[in-house]
């Protein structure tokens, strides 16, 4: 398989958050794509899920609709691509474990790109809540690696857009308020969300890849969340006002009995406290995207501002409940 070759891509979880930005990517580096999505039943779907997958379609979007459980299905669906990535969300990761069988049994699929596009789940120490997302990703891990079909593990660090909302909330124009989790001067990477899709794209399609983990670091997105906050303040002209919560208060919010509030602050932790993202060296085996795909022009996350200060977006998300 040559490095940008194309391949007929099979995408799980394309009308989530990630998958909605991986399916397009797949399109447009002209890659034939297909997803498998759950069957479309008019009476509970919302509208814009129709519209997407209508989207989809006019894309050239092979559609497949079945359940995970439908194993027959599965395998024919999977019989007619070369590349499986997906991008399920929680809490549905071990439903991957389906894909696998099915992957296996079909025998055809040349690389899997499993649903993580996080911290690099192996190397980290999280939290409780934090810790069983990671497990659920590391038991999907040992069974690619089990299984005999060509994998790629992806460490995207955390999502541009997705975190600029949450940090920032730009979409806020009256409050002007940050919450900074810690001393705010930890490094971080901060990648956007269309720029993860591509490079996933050509990670999935290159050989040199294989059976290996790729770590997205790039060089422009590393920062601290004082050094979004100053950029952020230098293009609004405006000062923001910061609350700090304490690595003690982050502790006990990771115990909320609400998943959400645990599951946030628990990822806050890892990012922001431990530094989880920045805190290893590569070995010798992993792989930069930056140094794998040195002409890449990616958007930094200092440009990702631009685009919010020309286009805030109209709601942003809710990070506590
Ligand atoms: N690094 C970061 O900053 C960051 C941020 C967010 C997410 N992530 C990671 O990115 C990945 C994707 O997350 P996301 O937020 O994009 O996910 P999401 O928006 O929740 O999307 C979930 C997708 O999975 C499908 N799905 C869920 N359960 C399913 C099931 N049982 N059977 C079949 N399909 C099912 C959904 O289909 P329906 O449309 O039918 O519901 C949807 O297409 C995850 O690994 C997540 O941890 C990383």
């Amino acid at each position: 398989m040559m490095s940008g070759e194309k391949r007929k891509i099979m995408i799980f979880g394309a009308t989530g958050y990630l998958g909605t930005y991986m399916a397009k990517a797949s399109v447009s580096l002209g890659h034939p794509t297909y997803a498998f999505v759950r069957p479309i039943k008019s009476h509970d779907l919302q509208p814009s899920k129709l519209q997407l997958l209508k989207e989809f379609e006019s894309l050239g979007i092979t559609i497949f609709q079945g359940e995970l459980d439908e194993h027959d299905k599965l395998v024919d669906a999977l019989r007619q691509v070369d590349i499986v990535i997906v991008t399920l969300g929680m809490p549905s990761y071990l439903e991957q474990l389906k894909i696998i069988i099915a992957m296996k049994e079909a025998g055809n699929i040349k690389r899997f790109i499993p649903s993580e596009f996080g911290n690099e789940v192996d190397r980290i120490s999280p939290l409780p809540p934090f810790k069983a997302i990671c497990d659920k990703k590391k038991q999907v891990r040992r069974a690619a690696e089990k299984s005999g079909i060509p994998y790629t593990f992806i460490s995207a660090n955390s999502f541009g857009a997705y975190f600029v909302n949450i940090l920032l909330r730009p979409f806020d124009e009256k409050l002007h308020k940050a919450t900074i989790y810690g001393t705010g001067e930890t490094k971080f990477v901060c990648n956007y969300e269309k720029d993860v899709a591509e490079y996933t794209l050509k990670v999935a399609t290159d050989p040199r890849t294989e059976n290996c983990i790729v770590i997205y670091r790039l060089p422009r997105n590393i920062i601290t969340q004082l050094d979004l906050i100053s950029s952020w303040e230098k293009k609004t002209g405006r000062a923001m006002e910061k609350t700090f919560i304490s690595e003690e208060e982050i502790i006990k919010l990771s115990q909320s009995s609400s998943f959400q509030n645990a599951a946030v602050s628990s990822i806050a932790y890892s990012i922001f406290i431990k530094g989880e993202q920045m805190n290893y060296e590569l070995k010798q085996d992993d792989l930069d995207v930056g140094k794998l795909y040195p002409d890449h022009k990616y958007t930094s996350v200092d440009e990702l501002l631009d685009i919010f200060m020309v286009n805030p977006p109209k709601s942003g998300i809710s990070v506590y409940e």
